[in-house]
């Protein structure tokens, strides 16, 4: 209503509604090697799949239901949550807005939305978590080559206050990315995203000259030990050693990963392609969704991202079974086009869409939206 209202005065909002607009906002905004680098692997053919999996996904309107008072509230791992929407962990945000992570940050605080600190981050963990107050955040790890460097970084973690741990298990290697190799451009060479590292003490000890005397040795030394590809089940286990928090494990996609997930008694996972950014040619995740949903049979939580452009997504998402949702680019354009404002206002579109959707195909809580709701 205020923004209908503020139209009347002439007054539009500096952040674009439609996913597409937005999206070409950024592009116009950022660096065509920045921009490049929020692009998908090879030819995009996943990030495609996962729009045409969540289209697919229709919903079929209820009449007549009482929708006068709704409730987009969820609980997850033991805390209160206002929305089922998590910011996904995403990297080198410094390559949208000089604030990078600090400004999404402070926005997912003052909507109490968590925030999941990327391991690549443009801002360290603690200087995050300082801005949030109690709010919730979560940490995403890469496991590295080098364990003690991981350790350190969970125990961070946690000593910062973050709720969750995410092991992000589908990037044990970069993705053949056409648009960055065509730019001749990885931005953690050039020492960006490196914040979680260059503060660590394990990773400082690593070093022959401290960083910030030489910030090429760092993204020298963060090349030789970022992520093991050697990692298996067995392997990921040690975490449990380092940390008492939930952990979630990211870039589920098939539904055998998923029933090992819960039998091995693993707290959650997010069925996620990384947002087509890792193998093209993926089966969209969306399609994945139901089939990891039923499972893991509730034993254990199951979140969903890549693709999702809006809170009529975010419904379909969850009428497929996910617990909650994880927002991917969208925020990141965002946070090109306004900086903390612009997350925010991303943050409250698509919460405002998903509130609307509810109550307009007559769901009032997200407990209710199930399978039933779809076609
Ligand atoms: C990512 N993603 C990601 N995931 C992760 O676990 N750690 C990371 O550091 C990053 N970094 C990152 C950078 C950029 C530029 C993008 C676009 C994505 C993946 C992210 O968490 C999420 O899975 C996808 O963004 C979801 O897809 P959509 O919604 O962006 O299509």
């Amino acid at each position: 209503a205020q923004t209908y209202a503020a139209g009347m005065m002439g007054q539009r909002a500096a952040v674009p509604f439609r996913a597409d607009e937005l999206e070409a906002r950024a592009a116009a905004i950022m660096s065509a090697e920045g921009f490049g680098y929020l692009r998908s692997a090879g030819m995009e053919t996943t990030a495609r799949a996962n729009r045409e999996a969540l289209d697919a996904a229709r919903l079929v309107p209820r009449m007549a239901r009482d929708v006068g008072m709704r409730d987009l509230g969820i609980e997850l791992f033991g805390r209160r949550l206002a929305s089922p929407l998590l910011l996904a962990p995403i990297g080198v945000q410094e390559l949208a807005h000089a604030e990078g992570d600090l400004a999404t940050a402070r926005a997912a605080a003052s909507r109490g939305v968590p925030a999941i600190f990327s391991n690549q981050a443009s801002v360290d963990m603690e200087t995050c978590a300082a801005a949030m107050g109690d709010a919730p955040r979560w940490f995403q790890l890469y496991w590295t080559r080098s364990e003690a460097l991981s350790e350190s970084l969970v125990r961070r973690a946690e000593a910062c206050g973050c709720e969750a741990i995410v092991v992000t298990l589908d990037t044990t290697m970069l993705g053949w990315r056409p648009v960055d190799l065509g730019h001749g451009f990885l931005p953690f060479l050039s020492g960006q995203g490196l914040a979680q590292y260059t503060g660590d003490p394990v990773f400082r000890a690593m070093l022959d000259k401290p960083p910030e005397e030489d910030v090429l040795a760092a993204a020298q030394l963060f090349s030789r030990i970022y992520s093991d590809p050697s990692l298996d089940w067995g392997r990921l286990k040690r975490i449990r050693d380092w940390t008492r928090l939930p952990v979630v494990l990211k870039g589920i996609q098939h539904p055998a990963d998923a029933r090992r997930a819960a039998e091995e008694g693993w707290d959650g996972i997010v069925v996620s392609d990384h947002g087509g950014r890792q193998v093209d040619g993926a089966v969209g995740s969306a399609a994945q969704l139901a089939a990891c949903v039923e499972a893991v049979a509730g034993r254990i939580r199951v979140l969903f991202d890549s693709g999702i452009r809006g809170g009529a997504d975010v419904a379909k998402a969850l009428a497929l079974g996910a617990d909650a949702v994880l927002l991917g680019r969208p925020y990141i354009w965002g946070l090109a086009v306004d900086g903390e404002a612009g997350v925010a206002a991303v943050i409250d579109n698509v919460l405002g869409e998903l509130d609307l959707t509810m109550g307009l195909i007559g769901c009032s809580s997200v407990a209710e939206l199930g399978r039933d709701y779809l076609a």
